[in-house]
């Protein structure tokens, strides 16, 4: 099994391999944008930087992952260090976000990428985390209980339009229990 593992934005100067991330997502859903393009990388790394000072984010300080396995990039991830300064961010967002390449869902990964991330909070010194998702995403909701998160509430957001994402749920996680007690399912 090759090495599973995240890494900082600034440590991903490859553009070949972010444009397979790209390709994986446009060959799933053709619909799709990416967020970040070779046209604008320069301004994607200036912008993550930038975030994890919390310019330009409503003062939340975040930090971009890339999500590897062996030398391919399977998913991303952050973490946000303050969400308590912007309101929304606290109750609908929390510590913690990642997605996982359409061609690799249902696997296990995006399990293992929170795993990763709770982690890597605690390597920053926090013990506990919040992690928020949609009422309606089942996969999130089973990665969340997976790695030890304790339901605290359901949320109705009254500005969204999109019934989809009207209920948010809130977890919060011990991260040194979670850190414990993970068991990867990884196939
Ligand atoms: C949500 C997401 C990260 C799941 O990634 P993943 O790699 O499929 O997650 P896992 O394989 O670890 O799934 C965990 C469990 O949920 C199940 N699952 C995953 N997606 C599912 C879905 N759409 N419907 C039902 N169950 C699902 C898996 O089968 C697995 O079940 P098991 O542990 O009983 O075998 C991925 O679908 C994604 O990137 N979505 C878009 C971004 C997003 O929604 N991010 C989360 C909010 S921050």
């Amino acid at each position: 099994m090759k090495e599973l593992y995240i890494l900082e934005d600034k440590y991903m100067t490859d553009f070949s391999k972010i444009d397979e991330y790209n390709k994986d997502f446009h060959d799933n859903f053709p619909d799709w944008k990416p967020f970040v393009t070779k046209e604008n990388f320069e301004n994607f790394l200036k912008e993550v930087e930038e975030k994890k000072q919390g310019i330009g984010n409503d003062g939340v300080k975040e930090i971009f992952y890339w999500f590897m396995e062996g030398d391919k990039i399977i998913g991303a991830g952050g973490i946000r260090l303050n969400p308590e300064v912007d309101e929304r961010t606290k109750i609908y967002c929390g510590h913690i976000f990642y997605q996982i390449v359409p061609s690799k869902r249902k696997q296990g990964y995006g399990t293992i990428l929170c795993h990763l991330l709770l982690k890597k909070m605690q390597e920053l010194g926090f013990k506990e985390a919040i992690i928020t998702c949609f009422d309606t995403n089942k996969g999130s909701i089973k990665i969340i209980e997976q790695n030890s998160g304790e339901f605290i509430e359901k949320i109705y957001d009254i500005e969204e339009k999109n019934e989809r994402f009207k209920i948010t749920r809130r977890y919060k996680v011990n991260i040194e229990k979670s850190l414990k007690n993970f068991k990867s399912k990884r196939r």
